[in-house]
């Protein structure tokens, strides 16, 4: 199976993508082009502009009229478990509410897996995400909760993708009896073995999971093990995570579908990127996070899947990018956007989720003229061909 690992093997040669009919670049620069053509060399983008001024390539595929966008960037996502929540899901469908209490089932299957059966089931979503068009995910941990479970649930994640995110914080588990003892574990000898597997650390900044004062702890050890910071911001309430998150310039405060007035110029005059992520509250019914009053606060926006498998099992961006349009108040360019150069920003990336010379030669061919389909054809497969550093891997 073909999977988003950045496997280093990189192809030689160069590839000349002719008779693009639309190509949506992601650079604030030159961010759309009518008749394009692009040149990838060595796995990385060579050349931008119009068909019919391109240079020669050994490789010449003909687009034939058909939008071309940089592969999406999923900036948000918890791959490592196993079993599922059908039953709570629905559940939810005859009215009870969302509450985070199933992650507790997540983590008794997740345990009692094999370290096979979760690299299985990993690779099974990621490549769910890849012919979807995501060529970059991040993957947290977060549904083992002892140090063994979250080391392993790290390792296997940084098995498929460089932005491995530790979130041993997720919640205080049912065998640890205080929440006081389970901050020292994360911060102590969890920590210590998740460290080197792991890029990013994260906390489930909410009440009933942690509170500001155990999220900054947390956070500020991961930073002094060398993580940088990202929160789970402001989901089920209004609460301290967006702020905290700015406190530690973190690179993005997640979900924030309950914010004040504060929380949205703290966001704007913040480096903090705001993660929405749609398909949580498409899947436990709650409301959708006002993307329109963050954009039009000048706050920098990614979408992502947070697929999982209580609030969110879908590994779906263009699922996502057709929610943030018919119920977020965004434009279909905004929500291109914030789904590959937004979701680039939220992982401090600038090689991936824009198409321009030098960025790696990640690229989706849809089956439409342009990524305004994505929102227009909902549910439609529209990715046709998916390109990771100049391979074809769909
Ligand atoms: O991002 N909110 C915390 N974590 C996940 C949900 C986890 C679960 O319900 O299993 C989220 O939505
Ligand atoms: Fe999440």
């Amino acid at each position: 199976m073909r999977s988003v690992t950045d496997d280093g093997e990189r192809p030689s040669g160069s590839t000349l993508f002719d008779r693009i009919g639309l190509l949506y670049t992601g650079d604030p620069a030159r961010e759309e082009i009518h008749d394009a053509a692009l040149v990838v060399e060595d796995g990385h983008v060579a050349w931008v502009g119009h068909a019919g001024s391109a240079p020669d390539a050994d490789e010449r595929i003909d687009v034939d009229g058909r939008c071309v966008i940089p592969g999406f960037v999923d900036s948000h996502a918890h791959l490592v478990f196993a079993g599922d929540r059908t039953a709570e899901f629905a559940a939810r469908m005859t009215g009870r509410p969302y509450t985070a209490g199933g992650i507790r089932t997540t983590v008794s299957a997740t345990r009692a897996a094999s370290d096979a059966e979760l690299v299985a089931r990993t690779a099974t979503l990621v490549a769910e995400m890849l012919a979807q068009g995501t060529t970059t995910v991040e993957i947290k941990s977060g549904y083992g909760l002892t140090v063994e479970d979250e080391r392993r649930s790290l390792e296997i994640a940084s098995g498929f993708t460089p932005e491995t995110t530790y979130l041993g914080a997720h919640v205080v588990p049912p065998d640890v009896p205080s929440a006081e003892e389970y901050v020292r574990l994360v911060t102590g000898e969890m920590l210590k073995a998740c460290a080197p597997h792991a890029r990013w650390v994260d906390v489930f900044c909410e009440r009933g999971a942690f509170d500001a004062d155990q999220s900054g702890e947390i956070l500020r050890a991961g930073m002094r093990a060398g993580l940088m910071p990202r929160v789970h911001a402001n989901q089920l309430g209004p609460g301290p995570g967006v702020r905290l998150a700015a406190e530690l310039d973190a690179a993005s405060a997640d979900h924030c579908t309950h914010l004040t007035d504060d929380d949205v110029s703290i966001l704007s005059s913040s480096g903090v990127v705001a993660t929405l992520l749609p398909g949580a509250e498409f899947s436990t019914r709650s409301p959708y996070p006002d993307a329109r009053r963050l954009l039009d606060a000048g706050v920098t926006v990614a979408l992502a899947t947070d697929c999982n498998p209580g609030s969110s099992f879908t590994s779906s961006m263009p699922f996502c990018v057709a929610l943030a349009v018919r119920e977020m108040g965004m434009t279909p360019v905004e929500a291109i956007r914030a789904a590959t150069h937004g979701g680039a920003e939220a992982l401090r990336r600038g090689d991936v989720g824009t198409l321009r010379v030098g960025t790696r030669g990640d690229l989706v061919i849809l089956d439409a003229p342009t990524y305004v389909h994505l929102a227009y054809r909902p549910g439609v497969p529209l990715v046709t061909q998916v390109w990771k550093e100049g391979r074809r891997l769909v």
